[in-house]
Parts: structure tokens; sequence; C-alpha cells
């Protein structure tokens, strides 16, 4: 991918961190099913949720999380259907999540009987605010229930020699624990686990509420991996809410403090202001020339899928794929990015002012790229005339015509089409 060269503030070698490698993918996990489902006004149906994992398999991902089986019928049963109808791929692996409890740690095997193999991600609270208010116990209390925990999921696992597991732990409400308590919970966990560099196990941090700068929980994740047991056989992940508005930030810096996995969801979709956006994080990745490994060239018809699904429209400025982002309607982007297209080579780096990426990266076209309103210059008229209608306007009826137009998008507040520019043009100048 040498496609984009890096940008001139993301030096890697001036990285706080040492253990930091941004030269290639995360492992990403998509939580689309569990944490974005359960966060919608109307949770996804089963029918909705299969239609949803053939879009996230066909987008690349390789671990999807894809419900709480243990939690209610709906997500048994798509859970069962999954694996029933043979629909998970030989190279995706699942992975489902249930709390530190016996009676849901046995509903899940259950829920996960025959499948090949799977991540049984178990947690439990470990913040302050948790412990003093919600379970009234102190930290050996909660050190307790994640050993239970991670116990009864290994055990659980005997009954199931068939299927190859991988076990997952999270501090829930990371954010809100001391950081050396939440990473001594974790290597009780991996001191029952006992994992090795072939059977690892996750670690996962999440930033259930965002209360900080991304750099400060970067500095958590940095502790973590310098402090976690058998580090070399521990994927630490992270999962990332969207609070103060930096989860992907939050993420990518995550990344560069040490992190080896991340979990998020299209778009962003999640509770309260939702989980880390991984197609921005993937994107971000992709504009400093790392391949992020998942299939964003077919996004479009993805992201029907999802809004449809979620009944959660995209923001036309999304980053990367709103509607909106490859339009310049402003007269000096315009002339701008028409200088920059007219000499651009196919073999050289993506250097096209205002626009930071080829938007056909992303199976978009130029088409929508230049578009004239009220903001707009002679250069943007011209250049929709000429793509539109092969018309090309001599400089001097530029500056006549354009006056015109902006009279008539002035009055009106609205933008013009091409045929509206030509008809337009017919009407003032057609004798000439
Ligand atoms: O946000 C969170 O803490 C979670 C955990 C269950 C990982 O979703
Ligand atoms: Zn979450």
């Amino acid at each position: 991918h040498q496609k984009y060269r890096p940008m001139p503030t993301f030096k890697l070698a001036d990285r706080k961190w040492p253990d930091a490698d941004l030269s290639h993918a995360p492992i990403w996990c998509s939580v689309d099913l569990r944490d974005g489902n359960q966060a919608l006004i109307e949770p996804m149906s089963v029918e909705q949720k299969l239609e949803m994992f053939s879009s996230l398999v066909e987008l690349g991902f390789k671990q999807i999380e894809i419900g709480f089986p243990s939690a209610s019928q709906t997500e048994f049963e798509f859970c069962r259907r999954l694996i029933d109808e043979n629909r998970i791929p030989a190279d995706v692996t699942i992975q489902v999540l249930v709390q530190a409890r016996k009676h849901l740690i046995d509903k899940t095997y259950e829920a996960l009987s025959g499948v090949t193999k799977a991540i049984i991600h178990v947690y439990n609270s470990t913040s302050i605010v948790q412990r003093e208010k919600v379970f009234k116990l102190d930290k050996a209390g909660i050190i307790d229930i994640a050993k239970q925990g991670a116990q009864w999921v290994m055990e659980g696992a005997v009954a199931y020699p068939q299927t190859q597991w991988q076990f997952q732990y999270s501090p829930e409400s990371f954010t809100g624990t001391e950081v050396d308590f939440a990473v001594t919970v974790c290597n009780h966990v991996i001191d029952i686990w006992q994992p090795t560099p072939q059977r690892p196990c996750i670690i996962n941090l999440p930033a259930t509420v965002e209360t900080n700068t991304p750099n400060v929980f970067a500095d958590q994740i940095e502790y973590a991996s310098r402090h976690l047991k058998h580090r070399q056989a521990v994927k630490l992940s992270v999962h990332t809410h969207n609070d103060r508005g930096c989860a992907v930030a939050a993420s990518e810096m995550a990344l560069l403090a040490g992190a080896d996995r991340i979990e998020g969801t299209i778009l962003g979709n999640g509770e309260r202001t939702g989980n880390m956006d991984i197609i921005t994080l993937a994107m971000n990745l992709y504009s400093q020339g790392i391949d992020p490994e998942l299939n964003l060239g077919s996004i479009e018809q993805h992201l029907e899928v999802f809004e449809r699904c979620t009944q959660l429209p995209r923001h036309p400025r999304h980053p990367w794929v709103g509607d909106l982002v490859y339009t310049a309607f402003s007269g000096s982007h315009q002339d701008a990015i028409k200088k920059c297209l007219a000499i651009q080579k196919d073999d050289q780096p993506w250097d096209i002012a205002y626009l930071p990426i080829d938007p056909a990266d992303l199976g978009r076209d130029y088409e929508a790229v230049i578009r004239v309103n009220s903001q707009s210059g002679k250069g943007g008229i011209a250049y929709l005339l000429e793509r539109e209608f092969g018309v090309r306007l001599p400089r001097w009826l530029q500056i006549k015509f354009s006056q015109i137009v902006q009279k008539v998008t002035d009055q009106s507040g609205r933008e013009v089409s091409g045929e509206l520019l030509y008809e337009l043009l017919w009407q003032h100048f057609g004798s000439l």
C-alpha cells in the first residue's frame, strides 16, 4: 500500500510508547451485533442479525461478537442458527459475552455447542463507583468474582472438547478503575487460564465510559501492556466508547501504546454516544499507508444494510463515508481540486488538495466532487458544464455567466444542477 504517503504530523519515530507497532492492521472485532444491538431503540430481529452477520463477514471481519446468548431467547436462537445452518466461515471466530455467573456461563456453552471455534468473553465490573455503590464490595470481593468467572469459563469448556475455545476477560468500567488494580484483576484471571503463545487469551480493556483524554487512556494501555503477566501469550484488546467524542483517537493511540486488538462497530453505533467507529479508524490507517485488511472498496453496499438494520441514518459528513465528504461547493476548493486532478498521474501517490483519499478507493466516483451553489465560483460552473455537456466556456464567458448563476443561487438559496446550468446558459447566451 504505497498509495498514500505518511502525513508529516504522523511520525512513528517520535512515538512515546516504545512497544508501538502501527505498521499493520490490528485484530478487529466487530461488536455490532452485541454492544451495537443492545443500544438500539428496537433491537434487531434474528433475520436482521443474520443479514448483518453476512455483511460483517463480507467486509472481512475474522472475529465477530454475536451477542449475549444467555441473556435472551432471541440471542440464543441467533447463535443456534449460525451454528446449525453452517453460516460461520472457517476463518471466522464468533464471540459471545457473558457475566461471571455460573448458570449464565453454562447456558452460554449450551448455546455454542457444536461450534468449531469460539471466544467466550467474560466480564465483571471493577470501577470504584460500581464497587462502592452497585456491588458494595471491596477490592478482594471484585477479584473473587473475576477469578470465579475465569474458573467457571475454563471448566465449562471441558465438556466441549471438539471446539477450539479462546477466553477473553474484560474488567468492565476499566476507565473508572485504578489502573494498577485493574491489571491485578486481569493477572488473577491470566493465572487461572495460563495462556501460551499457541493458545493466547484476550484481555480487553474497555473505556466503558470515556472519561479522559486519549493520551491518558493510551498511558493506561501502556501500563497494562508492561505489567500483564505472560504478555507474549495475551492479546491486548481495547474497547472504547465515545462519550467525549474521542473514541477513535483513543483506540488509535492505544495501538501506538501496545494494543493488539480493537473492538468497535460500523459507523460507531453503541451505548450512549456510541462505540468506536471501526470504519473511521480503518480509513485513518488506510490513509497513512497501512492496509486495514477490511474490504472497504465495497463498503457502500454494506452501509445500506447497517443503516436499514439499525434504523440509524448516516450523517452526510460522517468521516470518510458521508454523502458529502468528497464534495466541494466553495469556489477556491473547486479550483484547487480541478487543478490537482488535471495533473494527477495514476502511478504517483494520491496528492489532491482537499481530498485526502481517492474516493474511488471506497467505491465512490468523482461525479459528486464538484457541485454548485451560492458559495461556488466560475471554475466549478465551467467544470460541471464541461463534464456533463462537453461545453467549454471561454474565460470571459465564465466570468459573465457565473454572475448570473450567482444571482440565481443567492435568490433561491439552493444548489443548481448541471441541467439547470445548461438551461440558464442557453437562456442568456443562446443567441451568441
Ligand atoms: O463497554 C463495555 O465495558 C462493554 C464490556 C462488556 C466489554 O461493552
Ligand atoms: Zn461497550
